[in-house]
């Protein structure tokens, strides 16, 4: 039994709707619930072996059919760091952090051993094959953000790799199939900037039963959600203009919206990816 499981439970949708009557909450359910990205590191070192358990922890996510459709890149070499963090927008945590992590769906591997074995790997064009390596690198790194915060480290994800592919991949040196879904820093939490649980939607909105209910149906919760997340912006000082529905909107407005990102089709396409 659990206690802190059942108040990140409330916390995660901000004290709003008590934790289900359950008796199984346990110390993995709390760690999951307890969740919070960390922007802010100390440069205590990381205990020795830490990258090689959380790489364990990620290759023993489940993976489409086994093929194994990722790789993982460790950037340790400060100047490399800054770079990235420059094409991250300025990220300045991809700089800081103990550990930085590039999760890259890696069609290449599986094309080389095909070659090598004499047979040919046409079905790697397939958008269907990018989508596993990109659904393969998600689950293994989410197994080793997992795994680093039971062991009180901090992570982010770093999406905004993407802004600049092609960049991003010549830095790397990744060769053609191979694409950096996401970065990950991980490191020690800086104690002077804690980070708190940010709450999600309410589960009316996100659960559906049998099948799909209408967008009606949550306008009110959303309407709710928004009014909390004003409260947790204003609260952690994140100063965030306007509610959680305007800026998601504002996302998805137009192509710029994307910075960048709307052009990901070609920039794959010129990285050797199919799509078909
Ligand atoms: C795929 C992915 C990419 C992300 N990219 C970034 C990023 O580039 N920079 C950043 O500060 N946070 C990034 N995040 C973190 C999200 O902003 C964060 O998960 C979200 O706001 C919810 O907050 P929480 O993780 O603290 O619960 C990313 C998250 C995911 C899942």
């Amino acid at each position: 039994m659990s206690n802190r499981a059942q108040e990140h439970f409330g916390e995660r949708y901000g004290g709003e709707g008590a934790a289900p009557r359950f008796e199984q909450w346990n110390e993995v359910i709390e760690g999951l619930l307890g969740h919070r990205s960390v922007r802010r590191y100390t440069q205590k070192p990381l205990p020795e072996g830490t990258l090689e358990v959380l790489v364990a922890a990620a290759q023993s996510a489940p993976s489409s059919s086994n093929l194994q459709l990722w790789s993982v890149l460790s950037v340790q070499d400060p100047e490399r760091r800054r770079r990235l963090a420059e094409l991250a927008g300025g990220q300045a945590h991809v700089r800081d952090c103990g550990l930085f992590l590039v999760w890259l769906a890696d069609l290449r591997r599986l094309g080389d051993l095909a070659s090598h074995r004499g047979v040919g790997h046409e079905g790697l064009d397939y958008l269907e094959m990018f989508v596993m390596g990109v659904v393969d690198a998600a689950l293994a790194a989410q197994n080793a953000l997992v795994a680093a915060e039971s062991l009180g480290l901090g992570t982010v994800y770093i999406g905004a790799l993407r802004n600049h592919p092609e960049a991003v991949a010549a830095e790397l040196g990744l060769p053609s199939q191979v694409f950096a879904t996401f970065g990950l820093c991980v490191g020690w939490p800086d104690p002077a900037t804690p980070a708190s649980i940010k709450p999600r939607l309410s589960q009316e909105v996100v659960l559906h039963h049998e099948r799909y209910g209408a967008f009606e149906r949550s306008v009110g919760a959303l309407d709710a959600y928004d009014r909390l997340m004003e409260r947790f912006y204003a609260k952690e000082r994140m100063g965030v203009q306007g509610s959680w529905s305007r800026h998601s909107a504002a996302r998805v407005a137009s192509a710029q919206a994307l910075r960048g990102r709307d052009r990901l089709r070609a920039a794959l396409s010129s990285m050797g990816f199919g799509l078909r």
